[in-house]
């Protein structure tokens, strides 16, 4: 079974500034989604990438990327991007990742994990740490409804895997109001497998999380 690795990348990065879209912007001098993308194409396991990036950036992009990667233009919200790159693929791509180029620090060890657990058998695979803030759900007012106990929370990253039919299924319900790719899968009643994720897959999304990913590139870089 081959497996082709989308990367929505067309945020605007709202929440981190700066004016450049977030993809393009520098860490280690090199622009965060390349980071994402070399991570990927290291992987043995993975024989094809299709970056979703915003509309009036694809040619750059492509440039930046290379012959290896196909780039199409995204959507208006990330499920808009991940569809578009999911009918970029290759026909016989059986397994399909899905990974946000907001996560430049994730190890390539990650990576093949959830494609292993895919070709394993397991339909949709995510990776998840536990979650270290009390997490509260809340009214439209801020008051506080109920506290679920942190012990049973998960952080979710990416990338998640997925089955190439049941990913297409899931986005055929792409209005379901969920923020991860394993959300709309879940609505098919099909069980989502979770393995541990890696701190270092952290998605860059506020201006320290830049800081963070600067200085840990710095530690590790030969
Ligand atoms: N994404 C996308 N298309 C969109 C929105 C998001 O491809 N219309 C991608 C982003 O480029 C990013 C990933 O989805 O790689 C995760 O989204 P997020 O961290 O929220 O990035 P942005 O939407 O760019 O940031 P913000 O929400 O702060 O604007
Ligand atoms: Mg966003």
């Amino acid at each position: 079974t081959r497996v082709g690795a989308l990367v929505p990348a067309a945020g605007r990065g709202e929440r981190l500034g700066g004016g450049t879209p977030k993809a393009l912007r520098p860490l280690g001098g090199r622009p965060m989604l390349l980071h994402a993308v070399e991570t990927l194409l290291s992987s043995t396991l993975v024989s094809q990438v299709v970056v979703a990036a915003p509309p009036t950036l694809v040619e750059v992009v492509g440039q930046i990327l290379g012959p290896r990667v196909r780039v199409v233009p995204g959507g208006a919200e990330r499920v808009d991007s991940v569809r578009a790159a999911l009918e970029a693929l290759d026909d016989d791509i059986g397994v399909v990742l899905v990974h946000d180029a907001a996560r430049p620090l994730t190890p390539a060890k990650l990576v093949d994990a959830v494609a292993t657990t895919v070709l394993d058998g397991h339909p949709a695979v995510i990776p998840v740490l536990p979650v270290t803030d009390t997490v509260k759900e809340v009214d439209a007012d801020g008051r506080v409804v109920r506290t679920p106990p942190r012990d049973v929370l998960r952080a979710v990253q990416t990338p998640q895997g997925f089955r190439r039919d049941i990913l297409y299924m899931a986005y055929a319900n792409r209005d379901l109001p969920v923020t991860d790719d394993a959300g709309l899968v879940e609505a098919l009643g099909v069980p989502v497998t979770t393995i541990p994720g890696a701190e270092e897959a952290f998605k860059v999304t506020r201006p320290a999380d830049l800081v963070l990913a600067e200085a840990l590139l710095a530690q590790f870089a030969p």
